[in-house]
C-alpha cells in the first residue's frame, strides 16, 4: 500500500474529484480527514471510504473561504491524528459569465472559494508539517487556469492563481521536507460538468487526444502518484490530466 497510514486532509471530499480522491487514498491505507461545505455528501464518502479499507475517517463540515472554519478543520484533525502528511485542495465552484458582465460577486466568490482556501489551508497546515519535518500539498487547479477560457474569468484567475501559489509554496517549504504540486485536470465527468449542453460534450470530445472525457479516478491515481513517495524528488509541478486536450 503506497499511503498506509499516512492522515491525509481533503476538501471537497462529498463528490466527484474530491471523492474519488478518497476513496483512491483509502484503498492504498490512508487515514481520511474528509470536508465539505455539505455533510449529507461526506457521510456516502466515509462508507466508501471504510469499505475500500481506510482505517479511520472523520468528517468535518466547513466553508474553505473562511479562516476560522478552515483553522476549526485542521485543529480538529490534528486532535484527532495528531498530525497531517497530506493536504488535497480540491473545493472549488464556477462562477462563469463574460468580462463584461460579470458581478463583482461571482469574481470575489469563486476567487474565495477556490485560491482564497487553498491560502489559508496550506497556511494551517504548514505549521504541523514544518514540526513533523515532511508533508505533501497538492492542489487541484485546472487547465484553463493555464490555457484561459471565454466565460471564464473568474475561474481561469483563481486556478492560474493556484498553479502560482503552488508554485511558491514548493520553493519556500522544500527546505523543510514539504513538497507541492498541482493537478490541472481537463474535462471530467462530475456534477460540475454535467450542466453543460450535450452538443457542447460532444464536439470537447472531438478536441481531447483520447477522446473521451476524463473520470474522476483518471485524476485520483494521479494525487495518490504525487502523495505518495513515488514523487519523493517531485515539487512545484503542474501535472496536466486532459487526455491531450491543451497541447
Ligand atoms: N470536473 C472537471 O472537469 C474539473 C476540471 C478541472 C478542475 N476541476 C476542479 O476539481 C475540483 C472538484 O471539482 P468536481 O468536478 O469534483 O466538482 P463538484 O462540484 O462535483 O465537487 C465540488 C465539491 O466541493 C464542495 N464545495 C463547494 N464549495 C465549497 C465551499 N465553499 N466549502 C467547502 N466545500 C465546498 C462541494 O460541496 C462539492 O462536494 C474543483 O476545484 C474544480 O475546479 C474540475
Amino acid at each position: 500500500m503506497m499511503l498506509k497510514d499516512k492522515v491525509a486532509l481533503v476538501t471537497g471530499a462529498g463528490r466527484g474529484i474530491g471523492q474519488a480522491i478518497a476513496l483512491a487514498f483509502a484503498k492504498e491505507g490512508a487515514i481520511l480527514a474528509l470536508s465539505d461545505l455539505k455533510t449529507e455528501f461526506l457521510t456516502e464518502t466515509e462508507t466508501l471510504a471504510k469499505q475500500a479499507g481506510s482505517p479511520k475517517c472523520i468528517l468535518t463540515q466547513a466553508n474553505v473561504a473562511n479562516g476560522d472554519e478552515v483553522e476549526q478543520v485542521v485543529k480538529i484533525s490534528l486532535d484527532t491524528f495528531e498530525r497531517i502528511d497530506i493536504l488535497v485542495n480540491v473545493a472549488g465552484i464556477t462562477k462563469d459569465g463574460l468580462l463584461a458582465t460579470m458581478s463583482e460577486q461571482d469574481w470575489d466568490d469563486v476567487l474565495s472559494v477556490n485560491l482564497k482556501s487553498a491560502f489559508l489551508f496550506t497556511k494551517a497546515c504548514a505549521r504541523p508539517m514544518m514540526k513533523q519535518r515532511a508533508g505533501v500539498i497538492i492542489n487541484i487547479a485546472s487547465i484553463i487556469g493555464i490555457a484561459g477560457n471565454a466565460g471564464q474569468a473568474n475561474y481561469a484567475a483563481s486556478k492560474g492563481g493556484m498553479i502560482a501559489l503552488t508554485k511558491s509554496t514548493a520553493k519556500e517549504l522544500a527546505k523543510r521536507n514539504i513538497r507541492a504540486n498541482a493537478i490541472a485536470p481537463g474535462f471530467i465527468k462530475s456534477k460540475m460538468t454535467e450542466k453543460l449542453p450535450p452538443d457542447l460534450v460532444e464536439k470537447m470530445k472531438e478536441r481531447i487526444g483520447l477522446r473521451r472525457l476524463g473520470e474522476p479516478q483518471d485524476v485520483a491515481n494521479v494525487a495518490v502518484f504525487l502523495a505518495s513517495e513515488a514523487s519523493a524528488y517531485v515539487t512545484g509541478q503542474t501535472i496536466v490530466v486532459d487526455g491531450g486536450l491543451v497541447l
